[in-house]
């Protein structure tokens, strides 16, 4: 049974899934972490891998990037496929002096101008909260781990490349954002309407006020960092 945009049948992708938004990284995740890890689509390029970690069933799904491409692959999944769970591990880039790059942001809501909600539903929203329950698997396995870990909300942008200057960030640093990011106000979105969990990881890679940007090997080695703290809390 696909689906319009998905190849693969119901059995094939796990009720817990991670979504980068990249599908180099879903190849990557699948085959570092993952036991017996099988490609279970690869419609569009969008790639997605079903094994298991820790014994536990875990799919690995990349969202593509931005709102319309995360509203769609996140729709299909908790409602065709039956999932129950997905947590986005992405990068953003950080609205804020001490919100540095490398840090690991746990998004507790996103806020977007977006009219994808709009356009989806009848509900109009700005700000959605994440799930309280898998944030708190979350934070208690980040505990456990020693991994440090901020929380706050994101901005969800629909536009990378823009002319926006410091002065700017202000009105979403008023509306308590402290980064930027492109997909997590499509999934939150899509786990409220159809009452699923949903949450975001994500690990700053570009400190807008600063220009810091993080270089290509410690961008992996942090990467995995927020990679495990994603797969030891999806499997609670
Ligand atoms: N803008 C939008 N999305 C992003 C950014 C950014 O600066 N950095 C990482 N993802």
């Amino acid at each position: 049974m696909s689906t319009v945009h998905i190849g693969a049948e119901k059995g094939d992708i796990a009720p817990r899934v991670l979504m980068p938004g990249d599908p180099n990284r879903a190849h990557y995740i699948a085959q570092k972490y993952f036991e017996n890890p099988r490609l279970v689509n690869k419609v569009r390029g969008e790639l997605a891998y079903t094994g298991t970690y820790k014994g536990v069933e875990i799919t690995v799904f990349s969202s593509g990037m931005g709102i319309p491409s995360m509203g769609i692959y996140s729709y299909e999944l908790f409602n065709d496929f039956d999932v129950e769970k997905i947590i986005r591990i992405g990068t953003a880039g950080s609205y804020l002096e001490d919100l540095k790059i490398y840090d690991i942001l746990l998004a507790d809501s996103s806020y977007s101008e977006s009219t994808f909600d709009k356009q989806s539903g009848k509900d109009e929203m700005d700000i959605i909260n994440s799930s309280t329950e898998l944030n708190g698997d979350i934070t208690n396995t980040a505990l456990m781990r020693g991994v440090p870990l901020k929380v706050g909300r994101v901005h969800t942008s629909d536009a990378f490349y823009n002319e926006e200057t410091i002065e700017d960030y202000k009105k979403y640093t008023d509306m308590g954002c402290m980064a930027v990011e492109m997909e997590t106000f499509a999934l939150l979105y899509n786990a409220k309407k159809l009452m699923k969990k949903a949450t975001s990881l994500i690990t700053i890679s570009d400190n807008l006020v600063t220009h810091e940007l993080i270089d290509s090997e410690a961008r992996e080695r942090k990467l995995d960092e927020m990679i495990v703290l994603a797969l030891e809390s999806i499997i609670k």
